[in-house]
């Protein structure tokens, strides 16, 4: 069963792909301590800060940074002027120090996506808040046992989260190890791919940062990017392999990727290695979700379009008169109504592989790294999903019927307990589950038992779907999250918090 396109949506891209040159770079930086928003230029891949004598230190300055998208002059949020911010390279072992600096108007912080580190301290605290002007230090290990992966930095100060990933903030965090050394993986090139849906012209500020019916759905932005770039070019070596490490770093859209002609081969989710390779014709990935997949240039030389193709994640417009789980059959990927989102119905060129050089025919890898099962749970516990409206508030998203309360602590664990989390969407969208400092294995959806292992953080879980995630709370005692991944949603209310004790 190869890819194919349809007729309606080739005509779509037909109509969309000749708008922006290949390869147009977007934003850039302005120097370090500049505090207006500074000129641009590209954002690179030269633009990495790797651990060095096991220690990986730097500065990090949240502000506004002027960008150029189609459209016109637009002003986005950056780490150190870079759209993404500097992508972050550390080993098992090494020390991290990153002093953040907040050059905008509302308060911001760091988190560590996926990483398993301790949640409190100065480490990866989701409480902490660095208020406009100040400075914070952070510092942990990443742990000696920690498994090799693409991770992802980004604020997570409750209030101002979704405004600011929407804004542009966020970067790319690899840990290097045995996977990396696998030698077919080894021999790939690499390549990471941020992706990231940008607010048109005039930025966030235009697209309204309160409430309104788009932020309920979750707000997504016209600007697709890969890197920071519009369509940008991607080198393969006839014969050879391309790792691309790819991480939805949008507030809300959920990216469905299809590469012309060429399957991906996953090697790595969200917390790291496969046991082996999975061969996808399609990728969907929801914000925060991470995937390390190969591909093979084993076709014709030529160029090949990496595609977002449309989906369909629930939407405000089923709330009234359709009850919850019409039209959520099969169906679903790509052939309904657009449920109010900008881009539902057309697929979008989001960057082109082009065939460059040769190189001799690479396998692929056989094998990977072993993924050891959870054991039999110590408990199960329940979480619903849903939303209500409050009065005076409007819509609230819940969980175990309770919005988000700083200091209510609603789950209380055992260090070192492994469980079991049913987790239910009672409601008409889809909600990507989102559990910090301790990756998950996903163990049935709606009873059907997940076709392979994988360490995951990030889960989407279907508008009327049950899921079954297991984990264990290994190492680290204190409190930090779970939420929805959709910020918009989090901020909303969706959020719970988790005391390891
Ligand atoms: Cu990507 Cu609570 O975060
Ligand atoms: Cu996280
Ligand atoms: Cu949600």
């Amino acid at each position: 069963m190869g890819f194919r396109l349809g007729r309606r949506s080739f005509l779509a891209l037909a109509a969309g792909a000749g708008a922006t040159a290949v390869g147009a770079a977007l934003f850039g930086g302005s120097g370090i301590g500049d505090r207006r928003p500074g000129s641009a230029a590209a954002a690179t891949a030269s633009s990495g800060v790797r651990s060095s004598g096991g220690l990986l230190q730097l500065d990090l300055v949240a502000q506004e940074t002027a960008v150029q998208i189609p459209g016109g002059p637009a002003t986005a949020l950056t780490y150190n002027g870079l759209l993404p911010g500097p992508l972050l390279e550390v080993e098992p072992g090494d020390r991290v120090r990153i002093r953040l600096h907040n050059r905008l108007d509302r308060p911001t912080n760091l988190h560590y996506h996926g990483l398993h580190i301790p949640p409190g301290g100065n480490a990866d605290n989701v409480f902490l808040s660095v208020a406009p002007g100040a400075t914070q230090d952070y510092g942990f290990t990443i742990p000696t046992d920690h498994p090799a992966g693409t991770f992802y930095y980004h604020p997570h100060r409750h209030g101002t989260v979704a405004d600011q990933v929407f804004g542009g903030l966020g970067g790319v965090l690899i840990v290097r190890g045995a996977l990396d050394r696998i030698p077919e993986v080894q021999a790939a090139r690499e390549q990471v791919l941020f992706l990231k849906d940008l607010p048109g012209e005039g930025g966030i500020f235009a697209m309204g940062a309160g409430m309104g019916p788009g932020r309920m759905l979750g707000r997504e932005g016209p600007v697709l990017t890969v890197n920071g770039q519009v369509n940008p070019s991607l080198a393969i070596p006839a014969g050879g392999l391309v790792r691309l490490r790819i991480v939805n770093g949008s507030n809300a859209r959920f990216w469905r990727l299809a590469l012309e002609d060429h399957p991906f081969h996953l090697i790595a989710t969200d917390g790291g290695a496969l046991a082996e390779p999975v061969e996808l014709r399609e990728l969907l990935l929801a914000p925060g979700e991470r995937a390390d997949v190969l591909v093979r240039g084993d076709r014709q030389s030529g160029s090949y379009r990496l595609l977002n193709l449309p989906t369909v994640r629930g939407g405000l417009g089923m709330m009234g008169g359709m009850g919850p789980g019409m039209g959520m059959g099969p169906g679903w990927r790509g052939g309904r109504g657009r449920g109010g989102f900008p881009d539902g119905e057309s697929a979008a060129v989001i960057a082109t592989l082009a065939y460059e050089g040769a190189v001799a025919l690479l396998p692929l890898p056989s094998r990977l790294l072993p993924v050891a099962p959870l054991p039999e749970p110590a408990r199960t516990r329940r979480f619903v999903l849903d939303h209500g409206m409050a009065p005076g508030m409007g819509m609230v998203f819940l969980i175990n019927g309770r919005a988000y309360e700083h200091g209510r602590v609603d789950t209380r664990v055992r260090l070192g307990d492994t469980e079991e989390w049913e987790i239910v969407n009672a409601g008409v969208m889809d909600h990507p589950f989102h559990v910090h400092i301790n990756p998950f294995q996903v163990v049935s959806r709606d009873g059907r038992p997940e076709p392979f292992l994988a360490w995951k953080d990030v889960v989407i879980v279907r508008a009327g779907e049950t899921v079954r995630i297991r984990t264990r709370f290994a190492d680290f005692a204190g409190r930090t999250v779970y939420h929805c991944h959709i910020l918009d949603h989090e901020e909303l209310g969706m959020m719970g918090v988790l005391e390891i004790a």
